[in-house]
């Protein structure tokens, strides 16, 4: 392996890569500021998740919450609520903690320094490193995937870079990079470089790389094999199922426990299937939030969805319950403990805070509402006959 480079070539590539910045860099929203409000929410936001999914979420949420104090007065359903669809919703919550701290510690004002950033929730090395450096001009080096694969291949690091041994030896590269000054401005060249030109695998464009002459695994012909990853574990596949309670035009809906996966959004009642049938267990559901035996469950959907690191399998009941005037609207439903459930339509559902595999779900509901009041109406139109049918529009 490389043991680093000298202070002259150090010079050399920090020279190259910031002139390569200054003319290819993507006008991004939060480029455009140093305010360190809206760089720790798009820090925040661009954790593995792409810029352009991000760049809509950020305009929202800067719409709703322009400063640190209207992120702190909010509730936290509101910011959930604009999160939704984003993923790891933990972030969102902390992020709500977070503001709530830079207020009451910190009079509104972002602390400037690594280590007092750290101390904020959901803040961690590399959040407190981008927002030091970007907001404040702070000499700390930022190592995220992009920049991992990019110092990986200019350092020729053989070690797996997602072990201790190998994140320690990169951020050691970075540390010794980084500039005294533009330090932001470096550390989002870095990420650049990897985003646009140090890509994966053979979608490398390293005839475009303003580092190509230093990088040593080009010299050695070693671009498509690093960085080395860790041997791929097997995703397994987890059976949720969901049961669609109906009752006079509306769904029950209830809220995910803060804690865990899409903690705090809303959804249709789901539970794991363990042991059960998926029948059995949305039936389960039914008797748990409603207090009623089901009669009779019809089938919607039979759906997968990949998250980082599972593969949920959605599999849908729909319950029709008799409709008793005035009780929809008022007796929700019995809550079990603290769940919070409400009775809400289709339309309304979508206001609400809900992951983006709870939409997929809603959209197969949707669809199989819309296709069995189709059925009904042509079944009643062929029982009243052709010339009822033809008035009935
Ligand atoms: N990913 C993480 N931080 C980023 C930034 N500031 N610009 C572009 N992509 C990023």
């Amino acid at each position: 392996m490389n043991n680093g480079a000298s202070s002259r070539d150090r010079a050399h590539m920090r020279r190259k890569l910031l002139a390569w910045y200054d003319r290819n860099r993507r006008d991004l929203p939060w480029r455009r500021t140093k305010d360190p409000y809206r760089v720790w929410l798009s820090e925040m936001m661009l954790q593995q998740t792409q810029v352009a999914t991000v760049i809509p979420y950020y305009q929202r949420f800067t719409a709703a919450f322009p400063d640190v104090r209207a992120l702190a007065a909010a509730p936290l359903e509101n910011v959930l609520k604009l999160w939704a669809g984003l993923g790891y919703y933990a972030r969102a919550r902390h992020m709500h903690a977070a503001a709530r701290a830079v207020v009451a510690e910190f009079g509104g004002d972002f602390p400037a320094s690594v280590e007092e950033l750290r101390r904020l929730p959901g803040i961690g090395p590399y959040s407190a490193a981008a927002v030091a450096s970007i907001a404040f001009g702070v000499q700390a080096a930022v190592v995220d995937g992009n920049v991992a694969r990019v110092l990986a291949r200019l350092h020729a690091v053989r070690e797996v870079v997602s072990t201790a041994k190998g994140k320690a030896l990169i951020q050691r590269r970075a540390d010794e990079l980084i500039p005294p000054r533009r330090c932001g401005d470096f550390n989002q060249a870095l990420m650049e470089l990897g985003a646009t030109v140090c890509l994966p695998g053979a979608a490398a464009r390293c005839p475009q790389c303003p580092l190509r002459t230093h990088c040593s695994a080009q010299a050695a012909g070693l671009v498509e094999k690093l960085p080395r990853k860790r041997a791929r574990t097997t995703v397994s596949t987890e059976t949720h199922a969901v049961a669609a309670i109906h009752r006079a035009g509306r769904w029950l809906v209830v809220q995910r426990d803060q804690r865990g996966l899409w903690g705090g959004l809303w959804e249709l009642p789901t539970a794991v299937v363990n042991g059960a049938t998926p029948r059995a267990a949305a039936a389960g559901l039914v008797e748990r939030f409603v207090g009623a035996a089901p009669r009779s469950a019809k089938a919607f959907c039979d759906l997968e969805r990949l998250l980082s690191h599972r593969r949920i399998r959605f599999v849908g009941f729909r319950f029709d319950l008799e409709h008793r005037p005035g009780g929809a609207r008022t007796s929700p439903a019995r809550k079990k403990g603290k769940e919070k459930a409400r009775w809400l339509t289709l339309v309304q559902l979508r206001a609400v805070g809900i992951s983006n595999a709870m939409k997929v779900v809603l959209s197969a509901l949707a669809a199989a509402d819309a296709a069995s009041r189709g059925g009904r109406r042509r079944r009643s139109a062929r029982r009243a006959g052709p010339a009822a049918s033809a008035t009935s529009r």
